[in-house]
């Protein structure tokens, strides 16, 4: 994982047990391949111990390869939901990629709103990969903006994640002030309560109740039926090696509608475009055809 592993994000790199040997490394980032897709390189070696050390410590246990023996035991999922959740990135923030947005306004939302105002279809858009939140809420805030009463039509924006730990924070909604900076301040107004103390800002019901949080591997079986106007997909690809990336297209292209649109993070393109089923509809944007 390259954004969450990143030494910007401030790891502890000071260990308290041993160090990670390259033997056991490997066998860590095998099982982060094989649950959750993640290609982790040997240059987040450091990183991997050092975030793999916090973990250690809150079990008890002094040795990597204990560790790896309990992580692997085929009834010990739990702890390899732990692992996944340890080794992920999960920085997002409020209308990240503000362009991706501006196209949903002008170009997704007319076909959606024109379902909605005939009643006659239901609408879905998805966050696969939601984070804590930021991305569904900005979603939900957009419809909102061009349709006041949207939460009470047939609009849901479904939100998963892998990571239960912060699927959680972004189900309670609740966000610092640094982390609404980037709302605009009308939306803010209208979307969210104040703490007394103006240190944090909880999401209003009529934004939560357009969005639904589910726990979901992308690379597991997707339980829903129905097909999406619109995916957001993004920064979550870049962690996949080519094969798990590679794998997804055609589950992208089956869940959209005919002409519906996938959104994929700055530095995320399908590839090969040529027989995927998609063509591009602007930076980092594709449409099935
Ligand atoms: C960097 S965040 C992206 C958040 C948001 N989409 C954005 O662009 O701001 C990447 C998210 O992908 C999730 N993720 C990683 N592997 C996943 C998988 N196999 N299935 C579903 N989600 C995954 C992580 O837990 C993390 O929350």
């Amino acid at each position: 994982m390259t954004e969450r592993l990143d030494p910007m994000v401030g790891d502890n790199l000071e260990l308290a047990g041993s160090a990670l040997s390259d033997h056991d490394f490997r066998l860590i980032t095998r099982i982060a391949l094989d649950e959750a897709g993640l290609a982790i390189p040997q240059t987040k070696k450091a990183l991997v111990q050092s975030r793999l050390s916090r973990r250690l410590r809150a079990l008890g246990i002094g040795e990597f390869a204990e560790y790896i023996a309990l992580v692997s035991l085929p009834e010990n999922r739990e702890e390899r939901r732990e692992l996944v959740s340890v080794l992920t990135t999960n920085v997002s923030s409020f209308f990240r990629e503000r362009h991706h947005f501006d196209h949903f306004s002008q170009t997704v939302w007319p076909r959606i709103a024109a379902k909605l105002g005939n009643r006659t279809a239901p609408a879905r858009i998805w966050s696969a990969g939601c984070s804590s939140g930021q991305e569904p809420y900005s979603i939900a805030m957009e419809c909102l903006r061009a349709m006041p009463d949207a939460a009470s039509r047939d609009l849901l924006i479904l939100a998963s994640d892998i990571d239960p730990v912060i699927l959680q924070r972004a189900a309670e909604g609740r966000y610092t002030q640094a982390e609404v900076s980037g709302i605009p301040e009308r939306d803010l107004r209208t979307h969210f309560t104040p703490a007394p103390d103006k240190t944090s800002y909880s999401a209003n019901d009529t934004l939560r109740r357009l969005v639904r949080f589910r726990e979901l591997n992308l690379h597991s079986a997707w339980p829903m039926r129905g097909q999406f106007e619109a995916i957001f997909c993004r920064n979550v690809l870049i962690y996949f090696d080519e094969d798990h990336q590679r794998r997804l297209w055609p589950r992208f292209h089956d869940a959209l509608v005919p002409g519906g649109f996938l959104f994929l993070g700055h530095s995320e393109r399908i590839h090969p475009l040529e027989g995927s089923g998609f063509t591009s509809a602007g930076v980092t944007i594709y449409r099935k055809s």
